[in-house]
């Protein structure tokens, strides 16, 4: 085996590009969603139930661990529908190229900040 092969383990040394943290956001925002959007059905379907219903359910809400799931959800929404434009973009073969996909990786993740402050703006 040759002795000398390139080794970096400094993962500090380790930058990740901006497509590249914009690819594994794109991955975290959707296992987000898969897991809360457990409590947002669960939610709406106790409101829906009676009036008595929709009150838990704003009562539930109003706590702010429940408050702050929501959040998440909407923030990861917002994120992972900018990222996913962006995927469906460069699958009909627009900015695929290294610096177009540079700059739309840092739109994406941007877009998707100001997005979850305005999710947090509206909820709190
Ligand atoms: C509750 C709603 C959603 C959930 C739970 C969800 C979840 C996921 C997950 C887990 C992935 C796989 C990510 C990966 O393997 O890297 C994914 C990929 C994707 N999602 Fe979603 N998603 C949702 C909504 C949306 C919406 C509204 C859009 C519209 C823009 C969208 C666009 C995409 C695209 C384009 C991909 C493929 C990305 C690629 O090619 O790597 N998703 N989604």
């Amino acid at each position: 085996m040759k002795k000398q092969r390139p080794v970096n383990l400094e993962l500090t040394t380790i930058s990740f590009p901006p497509a590249a943290i914009s690819s594994i956001l794109h991955r975290v925002s959707g296992v987000i969603m898969l897991v809360l959007v457990g409590l947002l059905v669960w939610l709406l379907a106790k409101s829906l139930t009676s009036p008595e219903g929709f009150s838990e359910a704003q009562a539930i809400f109003a706590h702010p661990l429940v408050r702050f799931l929501v959040w998440g959800f909407l923030a990861a929404l917002g994120y992972h529908v900018l990222s996913g434009i962006r995927h469906i973009f460069m699958d009909l073969g627009f900015g695929e190229e290294k610096e177009s996909g540079k700059i739309t990786a840092v739109l994406a993740i941007a877009g998707g900040v100001v997005l979850a402050i305005l999710a947090g703006v509206w909820l709190w």
